[in-house]
């Protein structure tokens, strides 16, 4: 073996832990850190959602893909967005057999999501509030979201399972009548 093939491989590994760290702490800033959602939330969070074939649906920071992979047997499909390239290329891989899913690295902040009839998310406390200005701005009436942790600040759930609590997008307010 060449001299050089320890140190490199040992300086390759480090690079990538130090990029994966500097990945968590972007996330933190822009959303929230990769914190995988426990197995028993995931299966609640799933059952909460009322999945069916015609729908898609939609996971703000998809993390490794464990939500999405729960989902993909019972929707038409289903996209997560999220930031951190490696967990992008790790969930992937995973999701591989199921071409109706992609992951798309990129911040959910700057997408428009009125396309989903489910929106799923594990995300901060923090941040429950401007999530929601921008739920209710882009989503239609009806669009189930399915938040696994937290609830978002002054809304009604439909149903609560433990820490995963169901919502759903109210009809848009009525136009004011002209005088
Ligand atoms: C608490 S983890 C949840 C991961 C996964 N959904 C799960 O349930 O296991 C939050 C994820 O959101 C990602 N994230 C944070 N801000 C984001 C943003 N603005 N756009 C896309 N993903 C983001 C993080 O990288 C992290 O993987």
């Amino acid at each position: 073996m060449p001299d050089f093939f320890l140190p490199g491989v040992l300086t390759l590994v480090v690079l990538g832990l130090l990029a994966f760290f500097g990945y968590m702490v972007y996330a933190a800033v822009s959303g929230a850190p990769f914190w995988p959602l426990a197995p028993d939330a995931v299966g609640k969070l799933i059952a909460s959602a009322g999945l069916d074939p015609r729908d898609t649906l939609v996971d703000l920071g998809s993390g490794d893909g464990r939500i999405l992979e729960a989902a993909a047997p019972y929707v038409r499909s289903a996209v997560g967005f999220e930031i951190n390239p490696f967990l992008c290329w790790w969930s992937r891989f995973r999701l591989r057999h199921y071409p109706h899913v992609r992951v798309l690295r990129r911040s959910f902040w700057g997408e428009n999501l009125s396309g989903a009839t489910v929106v799923t998310l594990f995300f901060i406390p923090g941040k429950m509030d401007k999530l929601a200005h921008k739920l209710l701005a882009e989503l239609a009436p009806g669009t189930r979201i399915v938040s696994a942790g937290f609830q978002f600040p002054g809304w009604h759930y439909e149903k609560k399972d433990g820490t995963v609590y169901l919502y759903l997008v109210p009809p848009a307010p009525e136009a004011a009548p002209p005088n």
